[in-house]
């Protein structure tokens, strides 16, 4: 089995990811870290050394050697599904699986953080809303295409990886 968690900045992906993967059995593994450590820097310094062009062709390039792994749940970066042809191949590759997370709740968990996010860091609290929203609404026809979605803000592991399992049998 391979599962691609998907969803915006701030949705709890790596946090829901990690139990997930412990509740299927399966390897964990966050594309960002592995960007990284290909790059051999942060993906903040990525984007500042090289820029988010470079940034994507990178994390497609990462993206599709995770196909050959077996196995895993790898929770991807907030534009991985937006980029390329990068949903359509998550989706014959393995079960996508949206983390669904509504812009209060982006909003609460990345204000704290903004500086290790290269998209956001130079904004202010106003800025942030409106291009959270703007972005989101750009990306949701991707991340819509998810074959499993599940609300961040209610999430349940359980049933979530019982909803995984069925999907994979059928
Ligand atoms: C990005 C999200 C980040 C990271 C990069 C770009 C985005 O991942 O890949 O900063 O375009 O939304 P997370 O969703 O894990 O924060």
């Amino acid at each position: 089995m391979r599962v691609y968690l998907i969803g915006f900045m701030g949705s709890g992906k790596s946090t829901a990811g990690k139990k997930l993967a412990n509740k299927l059995a399966l390897d964990f593994f966050d594309l960002d870290e592995l960007i990284e450590q290909e790059s051999a820097m942060s993906v903040s310094t990525f984007f500042k050394k090289y820029g988010e062009t470079k940034f994507r062709e990178l994390e497609n390039v990462i993206l599709q050697k995770t196909f050959q792994s077996e196995n895993v749940l790898i929770s991807t970066g907030g534009g991985t599904p937006c980029f390329f042809d990068n949903i359509q191949k998550i989706n014959q590759k393995g079960i996508s699986v949206y983390l669904k997370a509504d812009i209060p709740l982006i909003l609460s968990r990345l204000k704290g953080e903004k500086n290790q996010r290269p998209l956001i860091k130079d904004k202010s609290d106003d800025e942030l809303r409106k291009y959270l929203t703007q972005l989101l609404s750009r990306r949701e026809k991707f991340y819509e295409q998810a074959h499993i979605i599940t609300e961040a803000k209610s999430l349940n592991i359980n049933k979530l990886s019982e909803q995984i399992k069925s999907f994979a049998k059928e």
